[in-house]
């Protein structure tokens, strides 16, 4: 298979056409945004790990009988991922309070939710990725309320995967944000990544950061922490 041209730049991917329709080649870049893109920053390496972490936990899930867009890992910082339409929403899954959750409801970073929840945001950086209802994706006709079961279906199921996945690796799952995709046949998938720019990662016993928070709050090395996680998640280190 071929990489032809691009089609698509977001904030930390290149989409790519290739010789088949039906895939599309990603390349991971070393950009790291945050706060709807007003913090910026160009950090070597951060693609690599981002495309080497999405790629080990992609594979898990297909393992546990997860499907999603992931096709391969085609090289250090790339990818091939079966092209999708993505549903403009962000689906986000709760274990332990922090971030926007702790700001929006007061409670406490940290603590351990009696229950995992499922949020949804509404895709829109102009509008800055809104909270949104049910009732609003569905007057806003974002997705059918069948998409919309299986997507809260497969997120407590990927929740219960990864959780018990990064247990094993000494790593607590706060949170995370999935993205998902409808391709031309109409059948809906997880797409995009999951990766420490997609979750919250707290080491087990000190509760280090070993997310983007690293880089959202100013903590340190944004590397330091997901060559951690990827030396966990039984990946090659990076060099750097
Ligand atoms: O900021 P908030 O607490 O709502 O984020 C919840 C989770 O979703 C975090 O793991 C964060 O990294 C992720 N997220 C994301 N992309 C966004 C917003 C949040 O990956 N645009």
């Amino acid at each position: 298979m071929e990489k032809l041209e691009q089609l698509y730049e977001g904030k930390a991917k290149r989409i790519y056409r290739t010789t088949d329709e039906e895939v599309v080649w990603v390349s991971y870049k070393d950009s790291a945004t945050a706060f709807n893109g007003e913090k910026k920053a160009e950090i070597a390496g951060k693609g690599r790990l981002n495309n080497e972490i999405s790629s080990i936990l992609f594979e898990l899930l297909k393992e546990k009988g997860i499907d999603s867009h992931f096709v391969k890992r085609v090289s250090e910082t790339e990818q091939l991922v079966k092209k999708v339409t993505i549903i403009p929403l962000e689906v986000v899954v709760r274990n332990i309070a922090a971030g926007s959750l702790s700001k929006r409801t007061g409670i406490p970073e940290g603590q351990i939710l009696p229950r995992t929840i499922v949020e949804f945001y509404y895709k829109n950086d102009d509008l800055g990725d809104p909270l949104i209802t049910e009732e609003h994706i569905d007057i806003m006709n974002l997705a059918t309320r069948e998409q919309l079961s299986q997507i809260s279906e497969h997120a407590i199921q990927i929740n219960e995967v990864l959780t018990s996945y990064f247990v094993q690796k000494n790593v607590k799952l706060v949170d995370f944000k999935l993205e998902f995709g409808t391709d031309a046949n109409g059948n809906l998938m997880l797409a995009d990544e999951i990766s420490p720019d997609t979750c919250r990662l707290w080491d087990a016993e000190t509760n280090e950061k070993l997310d983007k928070d690293v880089f959202r709050r100013g903590l340190g090395s944004l590397t330091d922490a997901y060559e951690k996680i990827l030396q966990r998640l039984g990946g090659l280190s990076c060099t750097k």
